[in-house]
Order: C-alpha cells, then structure tokens, then sequence
C-alpha cells in the first residue's frame, strides 16, 4: 500500500490546483464572448439573497441582468440604485417570463413560491438558478424534477457548497480512505443573534401600497396584511419550513455531495421554541438524527440560543479518523489504528495483574518505547478570499451555454430538501419517519 501521507498529499496538491484555476476564472475567461454569447438573466425576488446572489452571478463574464420582478417596490427601487435606471422592474414575474430577451432566472423568492416560479420559467423556456431549499412541501419535488425532464431547460439548485473547493477537498479525502470507513457524520448551526433567528428589519415604508401582498401570499392561506409575514416569513410554516428548510438543508446537499449518498432512509428529531416566543412556529431549536443505508448517521442540530459565538460545521468519524470542515478549512486527523488490544487487570489480584502483565507483553511487545506517536493532523484551507456562491454561478452559466448537466440537478434539490424536511415530519408526528431516497417518497 503506497504510504497514506505521501498519498494523501499528492491528492491534496491536485485538489488546490484546480481549486486555483478555478478560483481565477476571470483570468482563465479573458477571451473576447460575441454579444450572442452574452447570457440575459433576470432576478424573481430581489431580496437579501436575490441581490447577494445577483452581485455574484453578474461577476461570471458574458451574463447581463436585464429585468427584476419584486413584490416590495422598495427593493424594485433599489435594484435599479444598484444596477441601472434602464432595468425592467415589476411586481409581476410573468411579464419578465414573456420577455424574449430573458434566458435565464434567478429564483430567490420565499420557499412557498419555488415551485409555482421554477415551473412556470421552464414552461417559458427560461434556464432556471433556483435558490435552496428546492422544495417548501413534498409534493413540489417531483412536480419540479417532471417539469425540467419534459423540457430543454436547465435547472441548478442554489446550495453553494456543491460547487466548493473546500467539500470538493473533502470529497476527494473522504474517497481516497483518509479516514477509512465513514461511521458518523454530524453537522451544526448556531446562530446566537437577533438577525440569526430571522428577525429581519420591517421598512418604516411597509405597507399594503409599497408591498403585493396577495402576489406574496400566492398559494398560502389567506391572512391580513403583516408585514412580519412579509419580510420576516422564515418563522411560519405558510412560506418557509423553518430550520429544517433554511439550515439543514445545507447540511443535507454537503453531506450527499461529499459522500455520495442519496439520502436517508429513517429519521428522528424533535425541538422546540426555547427564546424565540415572538409569534413564529418555527423551532429554534432543532435535533436530529438519520440512518443512511451506506452504513453510516447523521446527527444535526441547530439552536438560535446558546449566546455563545456563531458556528457551523461537520465532523465526519470514520475508522480511522476525523474529518473535520470549518468554514474555509477541511482537517483531517487520523488515529493510528490501536496495534494492541490492551488490558484492563487493576482490579485483579497483585500476583495475578504481574502474571497477566508478563505474558500480555510477551505477546504484544513495547512499540513506541518513547510513546504514542503524536495523532497525524493534515489541514486544507481554501485561498483568501474564496467565495463557493461565484462558484456555483459560474458552474451554472457553464452548463446554461455548453447545454450539458448542472453540478445540482432538481433531484439532487429534492434529494437534500426531502431529507430536510423529514425533520419536521417526525416532530410533527412524534414518531420515526422512513423515507426511500432513491424513489424520493416518504415510506
Ligand atoms: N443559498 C443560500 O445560502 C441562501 C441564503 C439565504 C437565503 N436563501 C434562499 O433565498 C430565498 C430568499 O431568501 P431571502 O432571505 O432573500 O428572503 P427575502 O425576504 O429577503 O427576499 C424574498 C423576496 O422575494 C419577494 N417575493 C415574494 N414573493 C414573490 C413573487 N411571487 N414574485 C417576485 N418576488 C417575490 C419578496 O418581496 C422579497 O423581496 C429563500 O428561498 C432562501 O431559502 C439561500
């Protein structure tokens, strides 16, 4: 067997030099694009993440934004402060679907109006980017993945983590058996601050002129103005499906991105509202637990209220070691596999421990008479500065051009998504839920 180091090493050093041509595409990308070549984007949900994720999609070369639909005409107002007085804006996304000009759509609406924009963009032809969590109730999955297969569109989830250098890294080790058989993963998300809990600021404008509030309600039950629904909607189940859809989503597209596991097949969890008594049903505490049929649990939990720092990460414990991503760095640690089977004799007889001891070390001499070997730890950090959301975007607008496959196709979404959700199914149940991740349907 070649040495795991060295081997591991020369993994690492092909995983960075991709990592670094991919990180400067705009040098590798400098060739002159005919204005044909030009892709026309257009944003339905000119939000926080809309105009984050729009900032790093006009950032690939060759894509031009040319239309933006919004329920709230400040943020229509503001999309033309940030990119030109000439952009189309309206309250209605199906007069940006009519325009010929339109290729592509970045769907960054709240989760109850994914499925309904998604299929209605491909319906009119549009290559779709649209935002996790692909799905807001379990039927939107296949009705989304039967839209995309009966048509010519593109359609890429956006979990950013897919196109990563930093889980690409991950991936890569996992595969090569630097911490041998994968046991256990577990995931975390602490968000400890007002702003992590989802209390996003109310503009001292809202109301019923500035805000459609019917267009934002679309299939939700039917409520009176409240602009907490509007701008803060992650606290109710109507639009969103609280931590399980906004956080362990992510989770979930990491955790089959780097193992290549569909998904789950049972699933525990429970939580509940501990701080946040300010009128929401989402939990801000979430537990869960999930069997993958690969031999392996998922553990993941999120809490709003620990009032300690923010944190998120993955430990993956595998026979021979850790694995552990944070932030921008992936480190591996492995144990040296026990070469002994050890003794525990201290309760013995003193005449009998002094036998046991003899004989035990005739059999299994001292190996390292100067001591354990220190635990072998390798780290991998991906460059400063490194953004996986332009990544993702750039991914998208590859297979937009070269028509090939999406890095997250809709069934990767459903996949991640449907397994998120399980969460709040068997806390709703108040029992084990079991799922079949290669037909995608609750069991
Ligand atoms: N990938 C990530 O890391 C990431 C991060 C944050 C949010 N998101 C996802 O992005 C989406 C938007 O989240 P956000 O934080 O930007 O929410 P937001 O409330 O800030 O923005 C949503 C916008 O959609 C608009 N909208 C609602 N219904 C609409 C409709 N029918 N047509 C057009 N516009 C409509 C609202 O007016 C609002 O401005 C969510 O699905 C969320 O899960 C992804």
């Amino acid at each position: 067997m070649p040495n795991r180091r060295i081997f591991l090493k020369s993994a690492a050093t092909t995983a960075l030099a991709a990592a670094t041509t991919r990180l400067h595409p705009l040098l590798a990308e400098s060739k002159k694009r005919s204005p044909n070549d030009m892709i026309q984007l257009a944003l339905i949900g000119a939000g926080i993440q809309g105009q984050g994720d729009t900032n790093f999609a006009l950032q690939v070369p060759g894509v031009k934004l040319v239309a933006v639909a919004d329920c709230y005409d400040g943020r229509l107002a503001h999309a033309k402060e940030l990119w030109g007085s000439d952009l189309f804006t309206t309250r209605d996304y199906n007069e940006i679907l009519k325009r010929s000009d339109v290729d592509a759509v970045l769907i960054a609406t709240p989760d109850h109006w994914h499925r309904q924009a998604a299929v209605d963009s491909i319906k009119a032809g549009k290559d779709v980017y649209l935002e996790k969590p692909m799905i807001h109730i379990y039927p939107d999955g296949p009705e989304i993945i039967n839209a995309v297969k009966n048509s010519k569109q593109i359609l890429q989830v956006g979990s950013q983590r897919v196109s990563s250098v930093v889980y690409a890294k991950a991936k890569e080790l996992l595969a090569a058996g630097a911490i041998g058989k994968l046991n256990m993963v577990t995931a975390r998300w602490d968000r400890n601050s007002s702003i992590g809990a989802w209390n996003y600021s109310v503009p001292l404008d809202a109301s019923t002129e500035t805000c459609d509030w019917p267009r934002f309600e679309g299939s939700a039950p039917k409520m009176a103005w409240n602009p907490e629904r509007f701008f803060q909607w992650r606290k109710w189940a109507d639009y969103g499906s609280g931590v399980a859809g906004d956080l362990f989503v992510h989770l979930f597209s990491g955790t089959h991105f780097i193992t290549g596991a569909h998904g789950p097949t049972r699933a525990m969890a429970t939580g509940g509202i501990r701080y946040w008594n300010d009128g929401r049903d989402a939990k801000d505490v979430l537990l869960a637990l999930f069997d993958y049929p690969e031999g392996f649990n998922l553990s993941l939990h999120v809490n709003f209220v620990d009032g300690g720092e923010e944190s998120e990460g993955f430990l993956f414990t595998g026979s021979e070691g850790l694995m552990e991503i944070s932030g921008r760095t992936v480190t591996v640690t492995r144990t040296p596999i026990a070469s002994e089977p050890g003794y525990t004799v201290s309760t013995f007889a003193e005449a009998q421990q002094k036998a046991y001891l003899e004989k035990y070390r005739e059999k299994y001499p001292v190996k390292h008479p100067e001591g354990t070997p220190p635990r072998d730890v390798e780290a991998y950090t991906a460059p400063p500065g490194y953004v996986d959301s332009y990544d993702h975007f750039h991914n998208f607008f590859n297979s937009v051009r070269s028509r090939k496959p999406v890095v997250e196709d809709a069934t990767f979404g459903f996949r991640a998504a449907g397994a998120a959700l399980l969460s709040n199914l068997s806390v709703e149940k108040d029992s084990i839920v079991h799922w079949n991740p290669e037909t995608m349907t609750i069991v």
